[in-house]
């Protein structure tokens, strides 16, 4: 039984991606897993009930939203139907073009009304789709910076329909300092709506801290240790430190199919140090800072031009937003600079993938990495460095971590960090990750996976539910 089970309180879920999305295909549509952190975060939950609802990920004629609403419902999901327009004001206009950047700490913002009037239609349209799914005593747990303005929403809703529910949030970005986030023109509004949930989590104490310190600055609210009194409500906000679900990875190498394919890599590559890196196509991933990185270690490492090897997978991402475009064209000029420079009859330095891989597929090209490399400028966690993780059992690989992450908080003991604006810097952390001795890698892996095993997706969902169950 799992723990909820003996509660017999309801989850509710909402984020603007669902754990499937919905792509069009032959003229009707097929349901594909989706990527991302916040996703893989909640693979661990053990509710016995519970609905995700959120945006299908794709504009759904009328006539087919029947057959896609039963498909989702085997996945305890259901569509929150938004028009294209709108949905693409609200996820690529001011979610992904204002939000995310002042979240990842990066200037160039353009602010617009019209995109900002989305976001706020969008989030009423959920706070009117969840209250109506709700019932007296459910538990609903939003996502997110697309639903900032959500749990204000749904409380004054749910106050109306005599509905008692527990609201939390969790962030799964960066929360700012001030400097970034006060220069948005609706941060107070912003604020004002995620204060309106019970609990708010974030991925680590400096985040957390950065929220109150704006909740103080801002908007006359009082803080007091992890409690901000505000209005007449005290809300709790606290660092949950979000993981990965271990088993599945250790049960995906197991299987004969993924061992065979992990032999033929091994096979094909056994002269090769592997070094890999996975990261969706987005400019808070510093995949030029790797690029460069990697080209610098070429350079003053010549002895390893043929020895090493580079696979980088960049998983499509928000390819309508031109910021994302201009990033896919300065990747392809790297990998193509650097291919043709070091590349030989005989070898290449780099193997660049510029789509999405099967999680099989992703399983055996951790397990048989010898170093993962991960060159954020600024990320909320990072689940990648935790799966890398969990697939190096047998091979205790060394973990080469931005010090912008999140992640590099809690992984600081058994990993390589570095800042990606340094080229040089790069190249001398990846060249002590090649040659680092066994007893060396073995004593750091040992550290990893012990915050691996311990901080996993189920351990994460439940400390939040737990908490969010108590508080009503
Ligand atoms: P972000 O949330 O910014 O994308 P994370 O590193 O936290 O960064 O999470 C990325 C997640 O996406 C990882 O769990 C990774 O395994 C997952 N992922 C990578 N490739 C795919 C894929 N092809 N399909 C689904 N998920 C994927
Ligand atoms: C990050 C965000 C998630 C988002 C994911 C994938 O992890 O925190 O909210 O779902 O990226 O991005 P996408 O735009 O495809 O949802």
């Amino acid at each position: 039984m799992t723990p909820y089970a003996r509660n017999q309180r309801r989850l509710l879920i909402a984020s603007n991606r669902l754990p499937l999305s919905v792509k069009p295909k032959d003229g009707s549509y097929e349901a594909v897993p989706s990527s991302g952190g916040l996703v893989t975060a909640l693979k661990g939950l053990s509710f016995s009930d519970y609905l995700w609802l959120g945006w299908p990920g794709v504009d759904i004629n009328e006539r087919d939203r029947e057959s896609v609403d039963k498909a989702l419902a085997k996945e305890n999901a259901a569509a929150v139907y938004l028009d294209q327009g709108l949905a693409q004001s609200h996820y690529n206009g001011f979610s992904n073009g204002v939000l995310w950047p002042t979240l990842h700490y990066q200037s160039e913002v353009s602010f617009d009304n019209e995109t900002w009037d989305a976001y706020q239609r969008v989030n009423k349209i959920f706070a009117d789709r969840i209250s109506e799914a709700a019932a007296d005593g459910d538990l609903i747990w939003v996502h997110d910076y697309h639903l900032l303005l959500l749990p204000r929403l749904l409380r004054e809703r749910l106050q109306s329909q005599k509905k008692r529910c527990a609201i939390g949030y969790f962030l799964h970005t960066p929360f700012p300092a001030d400097d970034f986030w006060r220069g948005l023109p609706v941060q107070e509004q912003l604020l004002d709506g995620v204060l309106g949930s019970d609990l708010i989590g974030f991925h680590t104490d400096e985040y957390k801290a950065n929220f109150a310190g704006a909740c103080g600055s801002h908007i006359g609210a009082e803080v007091e240790g992890d409690d901000i009194h505000y209005g007449d409500r005290t809300i709790h906000i606290d660092k949950y430190v979000a993981g990965i679900d271990c088993q599945r990875f250790a049960d995906t190498i197991d299987d004969p199919e993924v061992q065979a394919k992990i032999q033929e890599l091994e096979t094909q590559y056994k002269d090769k140090t592997i070094i890999i890196g996975v990261d969706r196509m987005d400019y808070t991933k510093g995949l030029p800072e790797k690029l460069e990185g990697f080209r610098a270690f070429l350079d003053q490492h010549p002895e390893w031009n043929e020895k090493v090897l580079l696979i980088q997978i960049a998983i499509p991402s928000r390819e309508d937003v031109k910021k994302y475009q201009d990033l896919e064209g300065e990747v392809s000029k790297l990998v193509g600079q650097i291919t043709g420079k070091y590349a030989t009859p005989k070898s290449t330095p780099l193997l660049y993938i510029h789509r999405s891989v099967s999680f099989a597929e992703l399983t055996a090209l951790y397990s048989v990495s010898d170093v993962c490399l991960l060159t954020s400028r600024r990320d909320g966690m990072n689940l990648v460095a935790s799966e890398y993780v969990a697939c190096q059992e047998a091979r205790h690989g060394v973990l080469v971590l931005s010090e912008f992450t999140g992640a590099a908080v809690f992984m600081k003991p058994g990993s390589l960090l570095f800042n990606p604006a340094d080229a040089d810097g790069l190249s001398n952390v990846l060249y002590e990750a090649v040659t680092m001795e066994k007893e060396d890698r073995k004593n750091m892996y040992e550290e990893l996976r012990s915050f691996v095993t311990t901080n996993t997706s189920a351990k994460w969902t439940e400390t939040f539910v737990g908490e969010l169950m108590k508080l009503q």
